[in-house]
């Protein structure tokens, strides 16, 4: 491995996901000769080669109404709105979205009215910033996709913050939105600044029922729950006491405190949440080591070297280290004490988890489920669960040059015993897209495949808390940043968006499952399993769609796409109950609204019909923000969908000045814009999207 170091401050600036994957590892392309240029395999596949990727026989998943459609697909009957470069929130005709659950909203505790001037402890008892992944839990509790469509537990992920926007103390400073205060003579931080700020991340659990007028509300309820950057945390499975998790807040390495920079999520058969864990290497710094000193555990998912600052400088903040079991100054995990048990050298192998959460039972403890890997975890999917056969979900790994995995656990599972316990046991693999329209999943199973002592691997454990590189080892296919993925309820098809790549070199560097470099619009790709089984060890796999502008795209049918369906950097994926496939845009604050990527507009949401590949934009979000997160109520007659960081691409020096780009959802120019929650209905009362 290279001893390149990637993360600079600068990139993370730019609120991209940095690459780290300086492995050997080549392209599939360098590998294989290739049989198919590009075009080939697109007419092939997207054309009459889909129809024996399409022909290969329904799962017999069931469940889905009588809209799925049978072979023509789902209905979508909406007009297509256009691209908007506005500060507006725009849905088609005949549907009404109002923003919810806004950042700052009192939801458990005191209550404390959302105000600039909170304390952190207050935002700790608030909805927290930046909504991501998103589930509607119906009331009743039994079944993730089935119950009340007019009261429940809205779950979701707070994948991080923009501090300016935070404290009182950045007013009228030059800050963009990575920016901090620091103004303590010491260059240290305030204490409870950091506080508000790893308070405003994690998980909020909030009970909303529809209100007797229609809309939704809050309400509340012992359940109403935030888990942040420092609630408590177990750790299970492989990795569970072993060394690699031993920090002095927990000697025998069981413990942990908070989660960070959760993405997207999982929704589990057994009716809990999963929270993916990110982008968390950046928040982490350590202060003893040169770039090339750090352990791998660290340099592989770069975790900031002694000649680096940590994201948000947490580390800084102004309190007695010995204080509150250092939790601040555990996000330095330097070697600074005697041994691993004096310091926190092994916080960081506490992230880059999947983690799960009870939202129906307020007193449990989150649990990280080390069984399905560590790495930058946008989210994670779940095959339908089949009464005898065993637990298989996805997970993409969202970096540049990563990788897509699944883990198929080792009991069978069973609804009257299933639970997280049949995540702890099982086997990950790592996807190896051919360029035939094959693939195969390689295990990462200490032992196989050279992961073993000669090679560097000396147990499971290590092989999990190095799953990158274990990936690299074994010969997985690099991919193009790796976001949601969704599992077609009909014929169990999974989908995966690869959002972009500036990274990808052109021409010996493109494989077909990745066949731009660099790709700066990304595409979304699917397969379907080896005899229709999940836990399947290889697969046909195609490309949905290549995601652009109307010269350089391509749908299912071959065609570009037009003005009615333009997108990029695709991100949010979800199948609703009719089999819709919604699509959610992240295009980077760095580049959105200029350049290329000018002609998209603000980022969007479409839906697509999965067998005809038609694609049509269902809505568009207001200035500087990313739609993300989206469910639907069992009717299917409510939405709720998110949208993160609005404002974010506004100046340091305009918000010095005090000249906010959006003010959305308030449009009140005494606040600064929030992340919410935005409630989507159709007006005659039907199902969305319809
Ligand atoms: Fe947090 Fe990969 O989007
Ligand atoms: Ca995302
Ligand atoms: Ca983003
Ligand atoms: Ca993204």
């Amino acid at each position: 491995m290279k001893t390149l170091d990637p993360v600079t401050p600068e990139m993370l600036a730019q609120g991209d996901e940095p690459m780290s994957n300086y492995s050997d590892n080549r392209h599939f392309a360098d590998i294989i000769q290739t049989r198919y240029s590009r075009r080939t395999l697109l007419k092939g596949s997207l054309g009459a080669a889909a129809i024996g990727f399409l022909g290969a026989g329904v799962a017999g998943c069931g469940g889905s109404s009588s809209s799925s459609g049978g072979a023509a697909g789902p209905r979508i009957g909406f007009a297509p709105v256009p691209v908007s470069d506005q500060d507006t929130f725009v849905v088609p005709e005949g549907y009404t979205a109002e923003a919810i659950l806004q950042w700052g909203e009192p939801i458990t505790g005191t209550m404390p009215a959302y105000d600039l001037i909170n304390s952190g402890e207050e935002q700790g008892m608030q909805v927290g910033s930046h909504h991501d992944g998103m589930h509607f839990f119906p009331i009743e509790g039994e079944d993730p996709w089935t119950g009340s469509s007019e009261d429940g537990l809205l779950v979701m992920n707070h994948e991080y913050v923009e501090p300016r926007f935070m404290h009182m103390t950045a007013v009228g400073l030059s800050l963009d939105r990575n920016g901090i205060t620091v103004l303590n003579p010491d260059n240290d931080r305030d204490a409870d600044e950091v506080l508000k700020e790893l308070n405003a991340h994690g998980v909020s659990v909030a009970r909303v029922q529809k209100q007797s007028d229609g809309r939704w509300a809050v309400v509340a309820d012992p359940r109403n729950r935030r888990i942040t950057g420092l609630t408590e945390m177990e750790i299970s499975g492989p990795v569970r006491g072993s060394d690699f998790v031993k920090t002095a807040f927990s000697p025998e390495g069981t413990r942990t405190r908070g989660t960070l920079n959760n993405c997207a999520h999982g929704v589990t058969p057994w009716n809990t949440y999963l929270a993916a864990e990110e982008n968390w290497a950046g928040y982490f710094r350590n202060s003893t080591a040169t770039a090339a000193e750090r352990p791998r555990e660290q340099a592989r998912y770069g975790v900031r070297h002694s000649g680096q600052t940590s994201r948000y400088r947490w580390e800084l903040a102004d309190e007695d280290p010995a204080a509150n079991q250092q939790r601040f100054a555990r996000f330095d995990v330097g070697a600074t004490g005697g041994s691993a048990l004096e310091d926190y050298r092994n916080e960081t192998n506490g992230f880059g988890w999947m983690v799960e959460i009870d939202p129906f039972d307020e007193h449990s403890t989150p649990v990280k489920r080390t069984a399905l890997g560590r790495f930058a975890h946008e989210g994670v999917v779940f095959a339908r669960a089949v009464e005898g056969i065993p637990v298989v979900c996805y997970s993409g790994d969202d970096a540049g040059n990563e990788y897509i995995y699944k883990f198929v656990s080792a009991q069978p599972y069973y609804k009257a015993t299933a639970g997280g316990h049949l995540l702890d046991s099982g086997t990950l693999y790592v996807a190896r897209f051919n360029d035939d329209g094959t693939g195969e999943w390689l295990p990462l199973v200490y032992g196989l495949n050279g992961l073993t002592d000669a090679n560097g691997f000396t147990s499971q454990a290590d092989v999990l808390v190095n799953t990158r590189t274990a990936a690299d080892f074994v010969g997985a296919t690099k991919m193009d940043r790796p976001e949601w993925g969704a599992v077609d309820p009909v014929d169990g098809s999974v989908y995966f968006t690869l959002t972009n790549n500036s990274g990808r070199g052109s021409s010996s560097d493109v494989d077909n499952a990745n066949p731009r470099g660099p790709n700066p619009f990304g595409h979304i790709i699917r397969w379907k399993e080896g005899n229709d089984l999940p836990t399947s060890l290889n697969f046909d796999w195609d490309l949905f769609v290549l995601a652009g502008d109307q010269d350089d795209s391509e749908d299912l049918a071959g065609n570009k796409l037009t003005d009615d369906n333009i997108f990029c950097s695709p991100d949010g994926l979800w199948f609703d109950h009719d089999r819709r496939l919604w699509i959610q845009t992240d295009i980077s604050e760095s580049v959105m609204n200029s350049g290329i990527f000018e002609v998209f507009g603000n980022n969007a949401m479409l839906a697509a019909n999965p067998v005809s590949g038609e694609i049509r934009r269902f809505l568009t979000g207001p200035l500087g923000q990313e739609i993300t997160g989206v469910v639907t109520t069992p009717d299917g007659k409510t939405m709720f969908i998110n949208v993160q960081h609005p404002g974010a691409t506004t100046s340091a020096a305009d918000f010095a000045a005090g000249n906010i780009n959006s003010r959305w959802p308030d449009y009140d120019n005494n606040t600064y814009p929030r992340s919410a929650t935005v409630v989507i209905t159709k007006d005659d009362g039907g199902v969305v999207g319809t």
